[in-house]
């Protein structure tokens, strides 16, 4: 191999293994200056009352999400908050309290408490988001 070979394979080899990093750099200045202010922030979807009474509370459009949140089967004290969003074509789900299930609807998938699937034909999990209780009030941090 010539050295001038040697030195055009080094420099493609050096390109090839920094465009990631510069492309991951890129998205990320992208996110942070070109996102949501309310990125991050914790907006209330109900009181507690009606989360316990109804069992779940939901909101379509919560700054652009669909969500709903209920306790955690398993540790009452903790909240689960997903998109309620099905993941197989977009219907929202219910909270079904009965059977520990996200239902969806539309084509019948289920989705177990933390957003995981259960039965298709949605193959991904519901986004999951933090949730919180503050005074009366439930947050979600969208
Ligand atoms: S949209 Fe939910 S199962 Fe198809």
């Amino acid at each position: 191999m010539k050295r001038r070979e040697f030195n055009n394979l080094l420099a493609l080899g050096l390109l090839a293994t920094s465009l990631p990093v510069a492309i991951a750099a890129c998205q990320s200045d992208l996110t942070s200056e070109g996102g949501s202010e309310a990125a991050g922030e914790f907006v209330p979807l109900g009181s507690v009352a009606d989360l316990d009474a109804q069992g779940s509370l939901a909101n379509e459009n919560l700054q652009g999400k669909n969500l709903a949140v209920i306790r955690d089967p398993n540790t009452p004290d903790a909240l689960i908050a997903v998109s309620a969003a099905c993941t197989h074509a977009g219907c929202t789900v219910t909270w079904n309290g009965e059977q520990n299930l996200f239902a969806c609807p539309c084509h019948g998938s289920n989705f177990n408490s933390d957003g995981t699937v259960d039965s298709g034909p949605a193959r991904e999990p519901l986004e999951t988001f933090e949730a919180k209780v503050e005074g009366d009030q439930v947050l979600v941090k969208v």
